[in-house]
């Protein structure tokens, strides 16, 4: 098949995409195909309608891809394309929106306040700090209402370093979540989905060096341990699982996702988000998930771009 692999953009997540899409690239033309890379600049939907390929597979992370904009163009232009569609994409990208649409479909998530920059000009920190105060008290977590990579997320202990916080979410979007810390395992299940059906990848248990899973410990081999399958009983595993499932399901999200949560002591997991377009980078969790499960990526995203043609 001629496949077009989309990498770059212009999100806060560019430098990802372009690992996450020369894999891709790769792996689709260890299998066969024949691939073009190409950056999503102002001549992509020309340069579509003149190639025609039989599948464009978006290896793009962050808005220039997983909010939905370009997924709508794409499939407006009718061209097959592997992932999720514009409006599943819109919606899981929205972490609020993500959050509530999933708590629906009976999994837990974590209790949470959301923030317009708007209201906390407004209003002013003080009265926002109370605000939040009042209604979650404990830990925080303070991240950008939508954004990946944990860019602009900051664990927040100390009351006092909330503005700061709030501020450097603020510069990834126009709102800010602000949630319960939750405490236990950190986990990550990839999601594949061919022939219809949504399958789990073995769930992949994080424990970053540094404590935090941030950008550095992401990216930089060696500054996270994974544990591929997670050290959590079988049950909690299970659970864990059936949860990354349910959210896959909920938000409608197709072909390929990866469902990130925390497993508490009581073996309850937490839902955090899902994402649209895993990374798949040498360091990221979905190729890990699809080696431990046994197979291949190459395999997976031969058999996802087929899917797409057909
Ligand atoms: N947002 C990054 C690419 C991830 O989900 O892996
Ligand atoms: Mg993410």
């Amino acid at each position: 098949l001629f496949v077009v692999v989309l990498a770059g953009g212009i999100s806060h997540e560019r430098d990802v995409s372009l690992r996450s899409g020369r894999r891709v690239a790769d792996a689709l033309a260890r299998a066969g195909h024949r691939v073009e890379l190409r950056d999503p600049d102002a001549g992509l939907l020309p340069f579509l309608s003149e190639a025609r390929p039989d599948v464009v597979f978006p290896a793009l992370h962050g808005s220039s891809g997983e909010d939905g904009t370009l997924l709508e163009l794409l499939s407006a232009l009718g061209v097959p394309t592997v992932g999720s569609t514009g409006p599943a994409a819109r919606r899981a990208w929205s972490k609020p929106v993500a959050s509530s649409i999933v708590a629906g479909a009976g999994v837990t998530v974590p209790a949470s306040i959301v923030l317009s920059h708007e209201s906390f000009r407004e209003l002013g920190a003080a009265s926002v700090l109370r605000v939040i105060r009042e209604a979650l008290p404990g830990a925080l977590v303070v991240k950008p209402a939508s954004g990946g990579s944990a860019q602009g997320v900051t664990i927040v202990e100390d009351p006092s370093d909330l503005p700061r916080a709030m501020v450097d979410a603020f510069t990834y979007a126009d709102a800010a979540v602000v949630e319960q810390r939750i405490v236990g395992t950190e986990v990550s299940v990839g999601i594949v989905e061919t022939d219809g059906t949504a399958r789990a990848l073995t769930a992949v248990e994080i424990v970053p060096s540094a404590g935090v899973y941030s950008f550095q410990a992401r990216y930089n081999a060696g500054e996270t341990t994974f544990f591929a399958p997670c050290r959590l009983e079988a049950d909690a595993a299970a659970r864990a699982t059936e949860a990354a499932i349910a959210a896959h399901g909920a938000l409608g999200l197709r072909d390929l996702s990866r469902v990130d949560l925390i497993v508490d002591e009581a073996g309850t997991p937490w839902f955090l988000e899902a994402n649209v377009l895993p990374g798949l980078t040498e360091t990221s969790l979905m190729p890990l998930a699809i080696e431990a499960s046994g197979t291949e990526a190459t395999t997976v995203y031969d058999a996802l771009v087929r899917s797409a043609a057909r």
